[in-house]
């Protein structure tokens, strides 16, 4: 499998580095704009290839699309970060025009790839490829449910004292602050409902820290995270090069499911090597359908801010 990844940034880097590392990709090539700045990313991390013990091939570029041509999956996290205090609706004007012209560029080299959005604001850029390149919706995967599940189990973890291993849980929604909705109800310790050893109260914690996970984040960094970023975009491509269908919570093209149109938001995927094999309609309470639909107007209210 060859994987491009537009934006040499921390995130980008990140996603290259854990992708190389678990070793199932043939080969992958950063992008940037950034004279020099790709290639030298790329080199650096090739000289961790000995000492991780990978085979992947990872090639710099600075902004010559014809190295990404024939890829399988190509993911963007091209565009501006967050500074502290800022929301990722606030990155929109920017974001915009370049997810926008790289996935053209992109689409251009490589006409069967898949591709993964990971600029934000996460759910309107996926959004705006659905728009703007007539790929099938397939193949068009918003990552931000990912990482926002594994911050809510570290978030559950901590509140029960365990491994994390021990936990599972998903956010579903938009990948927003006040748009995720962590399903705290649904959450599992082995198998055992988290309600059964976390008062309410406590959960209510742990969704609310959850929902502020990258603006933590940005406020103790300076900007936005990229380890944990880099790590969930590696797990969707590995589920995509490997054909698992494991299920995901990814910003998807909803046209009727969860009675939502017209707008990608997080729900349950079952991810393959066509991409999006399959959106996953599971049932919820009354009061996480009302976050839910709550969440489509957020993210409604943040794409009707594009101009196509
Ligand atoms: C975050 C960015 C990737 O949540 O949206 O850290």
């Amino acid at each position: 499998m060859k994987v491009t990844i537009v934006g040499a940034g921390a995130v980008g880097a990140s996603c290259a580095e854990y992708v190389a590392i678990k070793d199932f990709a043939s080969e992958v090539v950063i992008l940037d704009i950034k004279e020099g700045y790709a290639e030298g990313k790329a080199m650096d991390l090739m000289q961790t290839a000995s000492l991780n013990g990978f085979d992947t091939k990872i090639v710099g570029s600075t902004n010559d699309y014809s190295k990404t041509a024939g890829s399988d999956v190509c993911v963007i996290t091209s565009g501006i970060p967050r500074k502290p205090g800022m929301t990722r609706e606030e990155l929109i004007g920017i974001n915009a025009g370049i997810v926008k012209t790289v996935s053209a560029n992109l689409i251009e080299h490589s006409p069967n790839t898949i591709i993964i959005v990971v600029s934000n604001p996460m759910d309107t850029m996926t959004y705006l490829v659905h728009k703007t390149t007539g790929l099938p919706k397939n193949r068009i995967i918003g990552m931000g449910g990912a990482l926002d599940s594994a911050r809510f189990k570290y978030r559950l973890a901590e509140a029960l004292e365990c491994p994390i291993s021990d936990v599972n849980g998903m956010v579903i929604g938009g990948h927003s602050d006040k748009g995720m909705v962590p399903l705290t109800a649904k959450a599992v310790r082995n198998g055992v409902p988290v309600t059964e050893f976390l008062s309410e109260e406590r959960l209510e914690q742990v969704a609310a820290d959850t929902k502020v996970g990258g603006a933590t984040l940005t406020g103790l960094l300076g900007t936005s995270a990229w380890y944990a970023p880099g790590a969930a975009v590696s797990e969707l491509v590995k589920a995509i090069a490997l054909d698992s269908k494991k299920m995901f919570p990814c910003s998807a093209l909803l046209e009727g499911e969860y009675d939502l149109n017209d707008l990608c938001i997080g729900v349950p995927v079952l991810l393959g090597k066509n991409g999006i094999e399959k959106i996953v309609e599971i049932s919820l309470s009354d009061a996480e359908k009302a976050k839910m639909q709550e969440s489509a107007e957020g993210v409604k209210k943040t794409n009707g801010l594009l101009e196509f």
